[in-house]
């Protein structure tokens, strides 16, 4: 797991010579960045060094964007038009298990999901395009805080996407669910909306054994928790996918003591735009009509962070047809990859049309197959090649693609 990835036939043979021999530097300026883990819109240490590496390349950039958030341009020697690629820079408040050379020097801080290989295959696509010749202009979008609390949003509100005009957009996302050597991109929905909800119950508190003189708030939340489980089950059509978790649960002080108020939390998933505000209507009317038959009464906060991620048809074909040409396994090009998690990459594809994709990145026999987000969650590194591989041929095939 401590040695520099070595070039292995069977998953690099259609990279390109200069881009494989670029891989000893990709993993270095991984390693760099995992070294130093920082959270949304803390990122400085990350801005810092992809602000000397663009520098050191001669490639214009722009820093400082939605705080941390950087911005490079690179224009091609023939006219075409401009794909942006998004890497998202943000780590995460986790304490680092691994015992590798390149563990986080930051206490409680943890690039556990990738994002510094997402940076590290940007920076790689930079600098190989800057050495060769290419149709079009790249805009890159190094992106900060995608964890939480989002900064897709307010680098669009800052006009990345104009100057020049973005006319498409493509991104990836390193997944330990995918073996290497395969990657996952599908059309449409390819992740679900975030969407969170905070409810308090209020009753009448009072002694265990005299529950006439009481409004158990505890009865009631039970009651609300079991029924919000019906909207998925009964109200959601059945072809459509969606989840209403209740992940924290808070009431209670003593087995003889009646709560007086019971405080339940929960996050919502779904694919379907169609589903945009119906989640907050249902789970408050259900909350509403049970406080109301047991007397009791509530506060509800819903929150809404990302919408669905949704992939346009034509950019995901172009993502998939260079996918094909680029990886060897026999799992080659998945389009079964869909998952409830969310990004707020799905900004960008609001605007302009795109194609965000995984790129297999678990290999179970170097022990580098922990989930993201796990205290031990690592990559193989030879994937770092193939994404910046990726990238420059959706750079090539766009130019053509679009026209
Ligand atoms: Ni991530």
């Amino acid at each position: 797991m401590n040695a520099l990835p070595t070039v292995l036939p069977g998953h690099l043979s259609q990279v390109r010579l200069p881009i494989r021999q670029l891989l000893p530097q990709l993993s270095l300026w991984r390693r760099h960045l995992h070294q130093r883990p920082e959270l949304g819109f803390q990122e400085t240490l990350t801005a810092d060094f992809i602000h000397t590496k663009l520098t050191e390349w001669q490639i214009p950039h722009t820093t400082g964007i939605a705080q941390t958030g950087i911005v490079a341009i690179l224009k091609g020697d023939r006219p075409g038009p401009t794909l942006a690629i998004r890497a998202d820079m943000d780590a995460l408040p986790i304490q680092e298990a691994n015992d590798v050379p390149y563990r986080s020097l930051h206490d409680g801080k943890m690039h556990a999901c990738g994002h510094d290989g997402h940076v590290a295959i940007a920076l790689g696509t930079a600098y190989h395009l800057s050495q060769t010749s290419f149709p079009g202009t790249v805009k890159f979008i190094f992106q900060p805080a995608e964890e939480g609390p989002g900064g897709a949003a307010p680098m669009i509100e800052a006009g990345v996407l104009a100057n020049p005009d973005v006319d498409a957009i493509v991104g990836l996302h390193l997944w330990n669910q995918l073996p290497l050597g395969t990657v996952g991109v599908r059309e449409g929905a390819l992740m679900a909306a975030v969407e969170t909800f905070h409810c308090t119950i209020q009753g009448k508190g009072g002694h265990g054994a005299i529950p006439q003189q009481t409004i158990d708030s505890i009865v009631v939340t039970a009651q609300i928790i079991t029924a919000l489980q019906t909207i998925v089950a009964r109200n959601i059509d059945p072809i459509e996918s969606a989840v209403v978790t209740v992940g924290k649960l808070t009431a209670g002080t003593a087995v003889n003591v009646i709560a007086d108020s019971a405080s339940f939390s929960g996050t919502v998933r779904y694919f379907n735009h169609k589903y945009k505000d119906y989640f907050k209507q249902r789970i408050e009317q259900v909350i509403a009509g049970l406080c109301q038959s047991h007397g009791a009464t509530y506060s509800f906060d819903y929150q809404v962070y990302y919408p669905p991620l949704i992939n346009d048809s034509r950019m995901a074909a172009l993502v998939r047809q260079v996918a094909e040409s680029v990886v060897e396994s026999p799992l080659g090009v998945t389009p079964q990859c869909q998952t409830m998690g969310g990004e707020d990459m799905a900004f960008f594809l609001q605007k302009v049309p795109g194609c965000y994709f995984f790129l297999g990145s678990a290999n179970a026999d170097r022990g580098l197959a922990y989930p993201h987000h796990h205290p031990r969650f690592d990559f193989d590194e030879t994937a770092l090649a193939l994404g910046v591989e990726l990238f420059v041929r959706s750079v090539e095939g766009f130019a053509t693609y679009s026209v």
